[in-house]
Formats: structure tokens, sequence, C-alpha cells
């Protein structure tokens, strides 16, 4: 039976990905925000998923404002990396696993959690700048293959109405109950990526909140019912308009469904013009299960 092992959070920089494109991931700006993921590329190298449920936003580059999925699944077996306006990016395309992909659409829908079937996607720097922290070769250059196979969960956190964090959290938990009934012996991640606090616009550009974003860490494992009922108002007053992309880091926690425990944080301020955060929770139920 498939199981959800670990969860791992990380904010998706766009500019992490352009340093490691350009090669300059060892400048001293840059050289201490690679280093604090060193710790989970050798932990992730270790323990090989088979494969990573990567919940993450689009921003406009798959969908626009024809279509607005609020929660959408990629059921095909390959995604391209998209064109952000400088060219796609080059990395491999990012493999996917249809069969996985499309029982978890299944369970869900049968499970009264609707979800939008997308066949054909490419996918922005909200994806493939996680699969660079916890995929690249420890001199940070991305490797010629993926080493994983990934089912991408895209969540609207772009135009509003965003979905709530509870709403996100009982996403992550159909997502577990749909792993745990599928037939084949695999190793499951499952990734919340986006946030940590950042405002891209306006006044408040750069605005960065260090003790919410670390209470918000704190919290994925002291208490994380606490995280459910944190109103949208609060994540725009506190952490600035994109800090909403926290959400998606919800679901990934609503999918561990033991006791976690945290095998590591980074937290990096600033990072470009906002907030760094990466976590690493590991299952400890789905561990002694499988073994
Ligand atoms: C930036 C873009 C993002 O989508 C994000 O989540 C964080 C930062 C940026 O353009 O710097
Ligand atoms: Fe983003």
């Amino acid at each position: 039976m498939a199981r959800i092992t670990h969860g791992l959070s990380t904010s998706h920089i766009p500019a992490i990905g352009a340093m490691v494109d350009q090669g300059r991931t060892d400048e001293p700006y840059w050289q201490p925000i690679f280093e604090g993921y060193q710790w989970t590329k050798d932990y992730v190298a270790q323990e090989k998923p088979d494969v990573v449920i990567l919940v993450y936003n689009d921003h406009a580059s798959a969908f626009d404002m024809k279509f607005i999925p609020t929660f959408a699944i990629g059921c095909s077996d390959e995604f391209r990396p998209a064109d952000e306006g400088w060219g796609p990016r080059p990395v491999p395309p990012v493999p996917g696993h249809p069969d996985l992909a499309w029982h978890i659409a299944q369970s869900c829908i049968l499970d009264e959690f609707d979800i939008t079937i997308i066949n054909e996607m490419e996918v922005d720097h909200g994806l493939t700048v996680p699969m660079d922290v916890f995929f690249d070769s420890k001199d940070n250059k991305t490797p010629a293959q993926w080493p994983v196979k990934v089912v991408p969960v895209a969540v609207n956190v772009v135009t509003y109405p965003p979905p709530s964090g509870n709403r996100c959290w009982m996403l992550g938990e159909a997502i577990a109950r749909a792993v745990e009934s599928y037939p084949e012996d695999l190793n499951v991640h499952i990734w919340g990526t986006g946030g940590m606090s950042h405002q891209l616009q306006g006044p408040r550009a750069g605005l960065i909140n260090k003790e919410w974003d670390q209470r918000f860490l704190d919290l994925m494992t002291s208490d994380p019912q606490k995280l459910r009922t944190i109103e949208h108002i609060e994540y725009l007053r506190e952490t600035g308009s994109e800090g909403i992309e926290m959400v998606m880091w919800l679901i990934m926690r609503g999918a561990l469904q033991g006791k976690v425990t945290e095998l590591h944080r980074h937290y990096h301020v600033p990072c470009s013009n906002t907030a760094l955060g990466h976590i690493v929770l590991k299952n400890e139920v789905a561990e002694t299960v499988v073994a």
C-alpha cells in the first residue's frame, strides 16, 4: 500500500531558480540560502521517495483569468517548464504519475472533494524551484532527469477568493485517504510550497514578518490545529498580500495523520525581497506501518 511518509515545505522564490540557472549559487548573498537546504537534499537522496505530491500555485502561467480552478490535479505523464517571460527554465520536464494522480482524483471526488482534472499543463517557478532546492546536486546543478515522479496539485492563491486554510487541511486529509487506498507499495512525500511572509507590490512591498513566520513554523508541530483557523485577513495583514500562499502548507499538514516530528528547518530573511521558510516533517505512523 502507498504511504505518505514525510511532509516538506519550502518557499518558491523565483530568484533561487535564476541563480541555479546562472551558476551563481556560491555568491556570498546566496551561499547561506542554498546551504540551508543541504541537510534536506542529503536526506531526500537517502529516503528516495517514489512519488511527490507537490502542492503549489501557478502564477498565471498555465491558468489565467479564463480558467481559475480552486484545486486542480495534474494527471499527465510529463509537465514541461513554462515560459515566464524569459523563455522556459533550462530544467528537465517533470515526470508525472498518471495512475496515482487519477486514483487520487477519483478517490477525492467520490469522497465529495471535487478537484479539477488537468491533462496538459506547463509548470512555473511554483513547482520547479522546490524541485531544485530538494533535488539539485551538492553544487546546486540541476540533474539531467528528475529522480522522482510528481503529482502536481495546483491551488488558486492568486485570484480572490482563495480557499480557506481549513478547506486546505481537509483536502490534505482526503489526499491521505486516497494514497492509503492505492494498492502499490510506494513511498510518497507531500510537499506544501509557497510563502512565507511576502508582498510583491504596492506601498507594503518587501514586507517580512519574522515573528509571525516563526510562530507558524512552530505550530506545524506544537499545535497544528490552530493553523486551520487563521483567517485570510490575518495572512493579508500580518504576512503581506502573497503570504496567503501559506494555506498550501496546510494541505501538506492535513495529509500527515500520525505523530509528526520536525527533522529540519531553514529560515532566512531576506531572500530577494521576501522571507524564505523551509521545514521537514516525518509522519511517524506511516513509518511504523511500512516497517
Ligand atoms: C517572488 C515571487 C513569488 O511567486 C513568490 O512566491 C515569492 C517571491 C518574487 O518575484 O520575488
Ligand atoms: Fe509565489
